[in-house]
């Protein structure tokens, strides 16, 4: 399978790090059954940042969720490090989900009555860190995402751009290969929108993670390695972030992306 990448290099296939095999995922059954993916294929690598546009409902979240296995699909395959991943040994599969990934949401999901500090050494503590050790791993995380000084502030009293900060260094602070984000920048402003999208490239770019992004934020999808258009639970189009149109992204969803003419 050939991926546009710009063209740039060619892709070891010892560098894929997610490899989904036709995964279908219904909801419900009989007259109320919704096929929500209807048979998708996708391979990310490692190092690469891929995002996903697609409109409301064509099954983005669905796809994010089996490819962090956090959801079992209803057919088809996923590997993860060339591992196949049996969504029946729930043992297994915590391990692998704690491990290899980190998730950052739109709604950022952080403690209210917890510290920045605290919320991002939480992570760390229900793997068995002690608190001493976490709180270290948690303030070097922060202050890499340039959030040094609001260690001790509440979620309550930051922007919604310093939350999702906070909640990035969550995801972080166990470094995990892969970092899945559904619609990061749905909650923030376009100044708050800008510093997450540089600090999604500078996970890739400098620490060397791989990031896959659900967005309808057109100029996080134009600074992606790859895009992948999904439509009405199928892949529909794939594309270099470099080549990314509005115009193109019209034809391939066939119909507007509402975020993506702001
Ligand atoms: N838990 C669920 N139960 C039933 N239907 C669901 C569930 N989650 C999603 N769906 C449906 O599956 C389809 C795809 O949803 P989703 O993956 O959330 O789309 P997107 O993220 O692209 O907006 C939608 O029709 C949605 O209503
Ligand atoms: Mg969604």
């Amino acid at each position: 399978m050939t991926h546009p990448d710009g063209g740039q290099r060619e892709r070891d296939p010892r560098d894929r790090v997610i490899v989904v095999r036709n995964v279908a995922k219904t909801y419900g059954e009989n007259e109320a059954a919704v096929h929500a993916l209807r048979g998708v294929s996708l391979e990310i690598f490692a190092r690469e940042y891929v995002a996903i546009m697609g409109p409301s409902g064509s099954g983005k979240s669905t796809l994010l969720h089996i490819l962090g296995c956090m959801d079992a699909p209803s057919r088809g395959e996923l590997r993860i490090c060339d591992e196949r991943i049996d969504f029946d040994d729930d043992d297994r599969l915590a391990s692998v989900r704690r491990r290899r990934f980190g998730f950052v949401f739109q709604a950022f999901n952080l403690l209210p009555s917890l510290t920045a500090e605290q919320n991002v050494a939480l992570p760390l503590m229900l793997d068995g860190c002690t608190r001493a050790d976490a709180c270290v791993k948690a303030r070097a995380t922060l202050e890499k995402l340039g959030m040094g000084h609001r260690l001790q502030a509440s979620p309550r009293a930051m922007s919604g751009g310093e939350q999702q900060r906070v909640a990035v260094a969550r995801a972080l602070v166990t470094d995990p290969e892969i970092i899945l984000a559904d619609e990061p920048t749905g909650n923030l402003d376009t100044k708050n929108s800008e510093q997450i999208l540089a600090i999604l490239r500078q996970l890739v770019d400098e620490l060397k993670h791989t990031v896959v992004v659900v967005t309808h934020d057109f100029s996080i999808a134009a600074a992606a390695d790859r895009v992948v258009l999904i439509r009405d639970g199928r892949v529909a189009h794939e594309a270099a972030g470099s080549e990314l149109t509005l115009d193109s992204l019209r034809f391939h969803l066939a119909e507007s992306c509402p975020t993506a003419t702001t």
